[in-house]
């Protein structure tokens, strides 16, 4: 049994289910409006999304300082979404608990800031939320083979972590479809960065079905319909 779960979330996502499978736009919050986080992030949740990115920076793995843990908590209290914490920092087994406390519902943590992740799954699992792990572009599937078994979700940056309207890098297709085929039914694929219409098709074809949004949703003049047009395609490329 998990040893120190954490009893203190205040959300209720209880009707979201990160096993079940399906191609989920998931906004990021990095390119919304800062001075409007509440009213951001309530339009597209009212619009349907389930999943909430949250890029969390530390100036240290990336040299960018985004938003972390009272920003994090004070939209715990205004929104029911799934909260995808992707911590783009150091020491994720020193601040995992304090973002699972602040209401984050899943943790995923960059393999390139360890060398045994399995520890930091363990950890992530053990404060009761699911775990991820994260490729930068062009590292390999096999510094993640050790975990590919245990974790939740794996994430496959498709740009350079630290800034978003970045433009896609093509090169990371072909690792999206082999973590696609070697990832089990309950385990999602994701991918983040540069995810505009131009590419979406290719991605979903690819077999991510997590797809990360930031410019393409909250840079755009209707955030809603833009997320809705990114979703629409993406089925479309499926035959769906
Ligand atoms: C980059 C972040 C991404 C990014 C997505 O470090 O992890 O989530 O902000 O934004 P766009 O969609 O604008 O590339
Ligand atoms: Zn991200």
């Amino acid at each position: 049994m998990p040893s120190n779960r954490i009893e203190s979330k205040t959300s209720d996502t209880s009707s979201f289910n990160l096993k079940t499978p399906g191609v989920r736009i998931a906004p990021s919050l990095l390119a919304a409006d800062f001075s409007r986080l509440e009213e951001e992030v309530a339009r597209v949740e009212q619009a349907g999304a389930e999943v909430l990115h949250l890029d969390v920076m530390d100036g240290h793995f990336v040299p960018n300082i985004s938003f972390g843990i009272p920003v994090i908590a004070s939209l715990r209290k205004r929104s029911k979404m799934f909260f995808d914490a992707h911590l783009m920092i150091a020491d994720p087994m020193q601040y995992a608990g304090p973002f699972v406390k602040a209401g984050c519902d899943h943790i995923t943590f960059h393999c390139e800031v360890t060398e045994n992740a399995g520890a930091v799954v363990d950890h992530i699992h053990s404060l009761g939320v699911s775990a991820g792990i994260s490729l930068n572009p062009t590292t390999e599937i096999s510094k993640v083979k050790s975990v590919l078994d245990t974790v939740d979700l794996v994430l496959v940056m498709s740009v350079w972590p630290g800034f978003g309207g970045q433009k896609f890098i093509a090169d990371v297709l072909p690792k999206v479809e082999a973590l696609s085929a070697r990832l089990g039914a309950h385990q999602r694929l994701e991918i983040d960065g540069g995810v505009d219409p131009s590419i979406v098709g290719s991605v979903a074809r690819a077999g991510a079905e997590w797809l990360v949004a930031g410019s393409a949703v909250f840079g755009q003049a209707d955030p809603v319909e833009a997320m809705e047009k990114l979703r629409r395609m993406a089925l479309e490329s499926l035959g769906k």
